[in-house]
């Protein structure tokens, strides 16, 4: 048995001696946008601290559970607060939790996070639908020996985020109104926001929106098989692009204010995910 798979494993255990709740849907919650728990019908919730060897996130903002429940019909469990590359987390600690919710039963990862919009036509408050992603400047969370119990060596990405999936996102953005852009979107490391020149550089390689998690989930994620989509949610236009200074605290109000319409999509979206299979 692999180290990775086993330490997976032993997580499971300790959740598994809490619930025997078998999710369909994997939530992530991005930065400002971790009540999105009061949505769910909340069976039980899991604190990360009751999870032995399971990394627990340091970042103001974010809270630290699992969220077992219902959206609909459908059976979700939803991270409420991540764990960034940036605290200082090895990224296999970083994908641990997504390797967790597959073994939970998950069979669909829906990620959402807060971005700063590269692209110049993005407002700050608007969504993107993640269609690709560069995940370059931060090291694979596939790196060393290959846990082959989760995936192959060399997994394929040309299609991370799953086609029918952002068909189900676009279609419930088209019945709430919301207006949905599709882009790339590229990881960095973080924690510091980028200079203005690293803007100019991320667009012309085709980058759409920034921020500092995701992708690397998203690996892990397609290296195990699960169907994956991701939304981002553009909390402020990228450096150089507004005249402000980026900070935390704006990133976290917008989110705030966003909050009303980004319940909506999602909850919209997951119940039509009841019908994927
Ligand atoms: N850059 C990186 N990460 C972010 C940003 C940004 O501008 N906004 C929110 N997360």
């Amino acid at each position: 048995m692999s180290k990775v798979y086993d330490r997976v494993m032993k997580c499971l255990e300790c959740v598994r001696a809490r619930t025997d709740f078998v999710p369909k849907v994997a939530l992530v919650l991005g930065s400002g946008l971790g009540d999105y728990g009061k949505e769910i019908r909340v069976e039980q919730t899991l604190s990360y601290h009751d999870i032995e060897g399971f990394p627990v996130s340091t970042v103001p903002g974010h809270h630290g559970q699992f969220i077992f429940g219902y959206v609909g019909e459908v059976p979700v469990v939803c991270m409420q607060g991540r764990v960034h590359y940036y605290e200082g987390y090895s990224m296999e600690d970083v994908v641990l939790p997504v390797r967790l919710m597959k073994m939970m039963g998950a069979e669909i990862f829906f990620l959402t996070n807060a971005a700063g919009g590269v692209n110049e036509t993005y407002n700050a408050g608007d969504f993107m639908m993640i269609t690709d992603q560069i995940s370059q400047f931060v090291p694979s969370p596939l790196v060393g020996p290959n846990p082959e119990e989760f995936g192959t060596r060399f997994p394929d990405m040309s299609e991370i985020y799953d086609e029918k999936l952002r068909d189900v996102l676009r279609e419930a953005a088209g019945e709430l109104n919301i207006t949905l852009h599709e882009g790339t979107y590229v990881q960095t490391s973080g924690p510091n926001f980028e200079s203005p020149a690293e803007i100019n550089f991320l667009r012309t390689i085709g980058a759409d929106a920034v921020g500092m998690s995701t992708a690397v989930e998203a690996i892990a994620a397609n290296h195990m098989g699960m169907r994956i989509c991701g939304i981002s949610f553009i909390a402020n236009p990228a450096a150089g692009l507004s005249d402000n200074p980026l900070t935390h605290e704006e990133v976290q109000a917008a989110a705030d204010a966003a909050s009303a319409r980004f319940k909506k999509l999602v909850t919209v979206a997951i119940k039509k995910m009841g019908n994927e299979n």
